[in-house]
């Protein structure tokens, strides 16, 4: 990995912009935290891949070009002391050889499409199958695959790095040109946020989301059984044996799906429930109590006793897939040089739910021209 000529952006201007023009890495800025970018590598097809590093309050998060990736994302413990709370990689080529995709963005549609097919507007379309019978977080090489173009901002105290792309009409077999941009934000108060929008010009279906890996401990640190988690859902979206909803909504009551009331994750993961065997373990879509919103609403919490790290998770969406990295198998080593094993991460994937282009009940998914897809996620962390 080499580091080339390194761009800083502060939001208190003429500080950095000198410290930059001097060569020089500027101190963090008095408000509104600072942006850099770096050469994090090269595809085989000679694209040029940056890594972004921004900074503010007591969070620091590392994206890649590749994926919209959250490579690292650095946020105190109870002491104030930082670590990286994100699984992934410390190079470009273990990303592009064996991602499960670690900290990515993922579109067109995330999570599972049955068989790889839906019909829009008497339209039958066909997606490629990546994932068994299935097409799983938009085909095999969804927007995770790509480079976007990526540029930084400031807006008051916040600082952020605007992601865009442009996936083409038919791209992984979805209909329209879809205009993508995906903010990634971190507030004065260090919490992180992503604020996804879309356009197309033909009828489509989107379902954007990020793909990131939490282990609020410390990555590397072991599984992430003792975190203490809350789900404000009563309802969740059981599936066969290939993780395709079956269209119900089940209640959680009396299963190892009731985080209604904070549990441990481990606790009910070894539980012998027919939904927890298909997936080994959890890898469900939670139907969230508050449906579809304008604003974030509150949906999770998740505490890690020992460091004392809580995350709150506030979104607009409608449902969450909790992911305990069940397939984590041991083939490979992270960040930090630590072999992953299972569940030694966490996703909360906000999102539609799956499958929903052939679930006609579900929240639509459809988005048409002239219209906007908005969603928006509140990642906010404190301590205890
Ligand atoms: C999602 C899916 C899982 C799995 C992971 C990536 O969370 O629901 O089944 O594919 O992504 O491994």
């Amino acid at each position: 990995m080499t580091t080339s000529r390194r761009t800083v952006i502060t939001a208190g201007a003429a500080a950095g912009l000198a410290a930059a023009a001097a060569g020089a890495t500027p101190a963090d800025a008095n408000s509104g935290g600072r942006a850099v970018r770096e050469h994090f590598g090269t595809l085989k097809d000679g694209t040029r891949v940056d890594r972004w590093t921004i900074e503010n309050g007591r969070t620091r998060l590392k994206v890649l070009s590749y994926g919209g990736i959250v490579q690292t994302l650095e946020i105190p413990d109870r002491h104030g002391h930082r670590a990286n709370v994100s699984l992934g990689f410390a190079d470009l080529d273990s990303y592009v050889a064996h991602s499960p995709y670690f900290g990515a963005l993922i579109g067109r549609y995330g999570n599972r499409i049955a068989r790889g097919t839906f019909t829009l507007n008497g339209h039958k379309y066909r997606l490629p199958v990546n994932d068994g019978p299935n097409s799983l977080h938009g085909g095999d090489k969804g927007f995770d695959k790509h480079v976007w173009s990526v540029k930084p901002f400031h807006k008051g105290a916040d600082v952020g790095l605007t992601l865009r792309r442009v996936s083409p009409d038919g791209e992984m077999g979805y209909p329209g040109t879809l205009t993508v941009r995906v903010d990634y934000t971190l507030t004065a108060a260090g919490d992180f946020r992503i604020d996804y929008e879309a356009t197309t010009d033909k009828p489509t279906v989107v379902n954007l989301t990020n793909h990131t890996y939490f282990n609020l401990a410390g990555e590397g640190t072991g599984t992430v059984y003792d975190h203490r988690l809350r789900i404000a859902a009563s309802r969740y979206t059981p599936v066969d044996k290939t993780l395709i909803p079956t269209g119900e909504l089940a209640k959680v009551a009396g299963t190892p799906f009731d985080f209604r009331r904070a549990k441990e994750i481990g606790r009910d993961i070894r539980e012998a429930h027919p939904q927890v065997l298909y997936a080994q373990g959890y890898d469900h879509n939670f139907v969230l109590d508050k449906g579809v919103t304008h604003r974030p609403e509150n949906i999770v919490t998740v505490t890690e006793p020992g460091s004392g790290r809580v995350m709150k998770i506030a979104t607009t969406e409608p449902g969450v897939q909790f992911y305990s990295g069940n397939f984590l198998t041991g083939t490979f080593a992270g960040t930090s040089g630590h072999v992953y094993r299972q569940s030694d991460g966490f996703c909360l994937e906000t999102q539609h739910f799956p499958d929903s282009p052939n679930h006609p009940d579900f929240p639509s998914t459809v988005l048409r021209p002239g219209q906007t897809y908005r969603s928006s996620t509140v990642h906010s962390f404190s301590t205890r």
